[in-house]
């Protein structure tokens, strides 16, 4: 069965240009602003560099403004079909008005409801930028920011049925589909959890959050446009994309274009209305944010992009691809549980060391001891791991005459490559960073249209 002809286009190119504005806006705004954050009190020092002076900080607030009122603006746009369909049903003096089941209030709903849980998270990034929430505190908020976005992803009917690699079914005596059912939506809510957080605990140096964001927001974007139905035949990529939902939906596109439903090319459409002003508002600060810092995004960026990529995960059914994109941030996570978790001790901040006499950064350390400073060896798990940890050349121990770790260099991403390769200068250390991200990505399309095919069949 052949669909409609959808022409999807008109939008993107609006929402590019939206994009492009936003861009324009956050490379004006930030330096024009900077002052007024710093009378407020909105400032920081740059830990890693020899001078004091007052950097503004939570500049992020000003891309999430241009962000979240760039996608109000782009609201009309992104109905436009069923404005025109309004109009030309008039001069065909067809019955006034549009009918409630002619205009897409499901895609609204979607679109307001992601626009919400947005706005929440930016409020709670710029909460902990002024007040320094305590994180168990502010650990549960996403997860409430995330209710409007599950309740939209239940009303459409929303899938929880996950697709079992193949060499597990005959072990575990599984069909293709398992339904996870509820565990289905609270993974889901912790995904923005972690989305939101996972940025800002890999920080620290100039150009790291925003860059992070970047990346991970142009990976989301090559990602959409392989769902697109481009007029050319890309056979190779799209047969692999396509195939499985084709038997699902039963939707095919006309000859010589991309397979895929009508339903699946207007889910990446609207995560490409999200995505594409992001990149906007993070390429215009990231100019401003690149080494030497002119402004620090703060809590608020890491927690409204965050949540963007929550948004467009669960609203577009793609958020298992969208955690691929996310791999340095899982492994500086899973690196940093015993930190977090208080196994072993977490200073403030967990940024590499400076020193201005080699104007290089070397690991940071944490030492082994109580609040009082009296030396507390580690707990036998926190041992297990720490030694573990060595072993796989992630961090460098230091150990007393008892031969006890007493202590260790901090469980980051930054940190572990400043263990592997060497010291290095701070703008370099942030390219590594960038490259980690992009090798990252690499890989996930690689196991997301290559190996998948092997483990699913698609
Ligand atoms: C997170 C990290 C913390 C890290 C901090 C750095 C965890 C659990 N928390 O804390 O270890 O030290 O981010 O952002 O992993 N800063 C710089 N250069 C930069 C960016 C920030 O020196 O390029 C400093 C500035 O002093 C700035 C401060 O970090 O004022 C901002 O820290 P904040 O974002 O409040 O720290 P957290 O997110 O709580
Ligand atoms: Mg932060």
């Amino acid at each position: 069965p052949f669909l409609d002809p959808f022409p999807p286009l008109p939008g993107l190119y609006t929402s590019f240009g939206f994009s492009l504005f936003a861009f324009a806006s956050v490379v004006y705004l930030v330096p024009k602003a900077g002052p007024s954050f710093v009378k407020a009190g909105l400032w920081g020092r740059d830990l890693l560099k020899v001078y004091g002076d007052p950097v503004p900080e939570s500049q992020g607030l000003i891309c999430a403004s241009v962000y979240i009122l760039t996608l109000i603006l782009f609201i009309p746009f992104a109905f436009s079909d069923a404005f025109s369909s309004h109009f030309n049903s008039k001069s065909k003096s067809e019955p006034e008005g549009l009918s409630v089941n002619e205009f897409p209030l499901y895609q609204l709903s979607v679109y307001l409801s992601s626009i919400l849980s947005i706005i929440i998270a930016a409020i709670l990034g710029f909460l902990d930028d002024v007040f320094d929430i305590r994180w168990r505190h502010k650990l549960p908020i996403p997860v409430v920011a995330s209710i409007p976005l599950l309740m939209v992803y239940f009303a459409e009917g929303g899938n929880t049925n996950v697709v079992v690699p193949i060499p597990f079914r005959g072990m575990l005596g599984l069909g293709a589909l398992v339904n996870l059912g509820p565990l289905y939506y609270i993974y889901m809510s912790l995904l923005s959890t972690f989305t939101t957080n996972s940025i800002n605990i890999l920080a620290g140096i100039n150009g790291s959050e925003v860059s992070q964001a970047l990346i991970i927001a142009l990976s989301v974007i090559l990602n959409d446009l392989l769902y697109l139905p481009w007029p050319v035949d890309f056979s190779i990529p799209v047969h692999l994309l396509g195939s499985q939902r084709e038997v699902e939906i039963g939707g095919v596109w006309s000859a010589g274009m991309a397979y895929g439903s009508r339903e699946m090319v207007e889910r990446h459409l609207f995560s490409l209305y999200f995505m594409m002003p992001l990149v906007g508002v993070c390429a215009g600060f990231g100019y401003h944010n690149w080494y030497p810092a002119r402004a620090f995004p703060g809590d608020t960026l890491c927690y409204f992009a965050g949540m963007a990529f929550a948004v467009v995960g669960i609203q577009a059914h793609y958020s298992k691809t969208l955690l691929l994109f996310f791999m340095p941030q899982i492994f500086n996570f899973v690196l940093s549980c015993p930190q977090l978790f208080g196994l072993v001790p977490c200073p403030r901040h967990r940024v590499p060391r400076f020193s201005p006499e080699t104007n290089l950064l070397y690991p940071s350390r944490a030492k082994l001891e109580s609040k009082d400073g009296k030396p507390r060896p580690p707990s036998g798990l926190a041992a297990l791991i720490l030694r573990t940890f060595s072993v796989l050349g992630f961090v460098e121990l230091t150990f007393g005459h008892d031969g006890e770790i007493t202590e260790t260099t901090n469980l980051t991403i930054l940190n572990v490559l400043l263990v592997r390769f060497g010291p290095m200068r701070e703008d370099r250390l942030v390219k590594v960073v960038v490259a980690v991200q992009i090798v990252g990505s690499v890989i996930a399309f690689l196991v997301r249209y290559g190996l998948a095919s092997l483990v699913y069949d698609g």
